[in-house]
């Protein structure tokens, strides 16, 4: 076809140009996929440079407009995203974080030294309140890490007992002292975090014992019962999902509803030179694309073991840390791993979030690294001063996928984008009926320099056109800054279907999401 195509147009032909679409999508409307769970949108908020102090939190004496010490501008932000879930405290941090230092009155709160990132003061202004305040402000729900790395079965057991006893217990009542009446609610909790690496380097074998061990202990009301989440593995690493949904199985006294896994994007897949956020050549946009799309190889993977030993799907698989991870930014402290975000970060998040969906079955819950700030951030900050990234803007674009119905697809002749001996897919989609009714559509283009045509066939319903919004730009590390924060954001997008068939063009380097209509 891309031979062809500008053939018809040399010879002056008058057949339509997107009747000769390059890619074929075929939907099925009329069977049911499973549904594409909200917390696939889900955030991190790691104690980790100004991820949240300074980028969300201020405490309330501040002259930056905020509500219980929690910005005001950046809240409300995040409430656009509709938010589902906040992960919470690390991270590596979690594994050092001691619940106790987070409780009570703010000044007289011990001052530690975050030893994973830059070795600053943490005086812990944020603790288990602020952060459920944080959370109710989102109406988010709640993911509390436990530390395995340097607590114990005690300490994790009696942080469960303060967050969600209701009767007069000692801990029930010093949570009343410190302010709250009614228990948080809980929604998740996980076992200590990358246990393979900064939470203890451990073997599978080491830490599932353990977490046996710790999840014996996790107890809390029958109505505020977190799912459990095990430390899991990383990048190619299967051994992890293998061993824990192996030996950990079910009894009165031993939960686990979801074992993690961790995959950041590199440019150069080297962690020594990753490769910059912006002023990147082309050469590391492909590789960009090419290092992010092997999180579907690697769900697979994680898949098929698990499919083993728990065929009825009983066990989530939580990717609880994804997103780009680049070389540290002029200037910036390299423990705050503070990183532009460009066109290229949006492409990332929506092939990561096309391929959530197709493992939806399985993948119930991701967590973008992280929320502002820090590697992937939807939100960066200067002291009053909040920008909105090319990531955010595709989370707003997706969030009719939250908790939508995931519809079976078929991608055909997907033209390849090359550069050099690397190539990738140039097209990748996804089709989900939403919550209201709607069926959506979200595509991408991952070819910088080349608009691709798509032909859809949706079996089972009659098609007008579609409407919705595309986010591109000129060059492909397009990004916000605070002297011009509005330089990327999605426009307006639509087409109408000719005959009864929808052909779409996407421009170059572009996400569109649409309704059809
Ligand atoms: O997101 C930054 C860090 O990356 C997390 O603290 C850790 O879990 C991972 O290695």
């Amino acid at each position: 076809m891309r031979v062809i195509k500008p053939l018809i147009a040399a010879l002056g032909l008058s057949i339509s140009v997107t009747a000769l679409a390059d890619t074929q999508v075929s939907i099925d409307t009329t069977h049911a996929g499973p549904v594409i769970n909200k917390n696939i949108y889900g955030q991190f908020a790691e104690h980790l440079g100004r991820g949240i102090y300074e980028g969300i939190w201020v405490g309330p004496k501040s002259k930056i407009p905020n509500t219980k010490g929690w910005r005001n501008d950046v809240v409300g932000a995040l409430k656009e995203l509709q938010v589902p879930l906040v992960r919470w405290p690390g991270g590596c941090f979690a594994d050092e974080y001691h619940w106790r230092d987070g409780i009570g009155p703010r000044d007289k709160r011990p001052v530690k030294v975050n030893t994973n990132w830059g070795g600053v003061e943490e005086d812990n202004a944020v603790g288990t309140h602020e952060f459920f305040d944080l959370a109710e402000m989102l109406g988010a729900e709640t993911y509390v890490n436990g530390n395995l790395g340097t607590g114990t079965a005690q300490e994790m057991a009696e942080w469960l007992e303060y967050m969600t006893a209701e009767g007069k217990s000692t801990l029930a009542e010093l949570r009343r002292k410190n302010g709250r009446d009614k228990p948080f609610r809980v929604h998740y909790f996980a076992v200590g975090n990358e246990a393979w690496g900064c939470g203890g380097n451990m073997t599978p074998e080491y830490y599932t014992n353990l977490y046996k061990q710790y999840a014996a202990f996790l107890k809390t009301p029958e109505n505020n019962r977190p799912k459990l989440i095990a430390s899991g593995g990383h990048t190619e690493d299967t051994s992890w999902a293998e061993h824990l949904t192996a030996s950990v199985k079910p009894s009165y006294s031993l939960r686990m509803d979801a074992v993690s896994f961790h995959y950041y994007t590199l440019p150069t897949g080297e962690w020594g030179v990753k490769g910059a956020a912006t002023g990147f050549p082309e050469k590391e946009w492909i590789s960009t694309i090419k290092q992010t799309l092997r999180m579907d190889g690697f769900i697979i993977a994680n898949k098929k073991v698990m499919d083993k030993n728990d065929p009825e799907k009983k066990v989530g698989f939580y990717v609880d840390e994804w997103g780009t991870w680049f070389d540290v930014e002029k200037g910036e402290n390299p423990g705050f791993l503070y990183q532009q975000n460009s066109l290229r970060d949006a492409i990332v998040a929506a092939l990561n979030f096309n391929i959530f969906h197709k493992h939806a079955d399985r993948v119930h819950m991701t967590n973008i690294a992280q929320m502002v700030n820090v590697l992937q951030a939807m939100i960066l900050t200067d002291k009053d001063k909040m920008i909105l990234t090319p990531t955010y803007h595709a989370y707003k674009m997706y969030v009719p996928f939250q908790d939508a119905t995931a519809l079976p697809l078929e991608l055909k002749d997907v033209p390849e984008y090359k550069l050099g001996d690397v190539s990738v897919p140039a097209v990748s989609a996804t089709a989900a009926r939403a919550k209201d009714g709607k069926i959506y559509l979200a595509l991408v283009n991952a070819n910088p320099n080349n608009a691709e045509t798509v032909a859809f066939n949706l079996a089972g319903i009659k098609v007008n056109g579609v409407s919705g919004q595309v986010l591109t730009a000129a060059k492909m590390d397009a990004h916000n800054t605070f002297a011009a924060p509005e330089a990327i954001k999605p426009v307006a997008y639509s087409a109408k279907a000719e005959n009864g068939k929808l052909n779409l063009t996407l421009p170059a380097k572009a996400i569109v999401v649409v309704a059809v209509e």
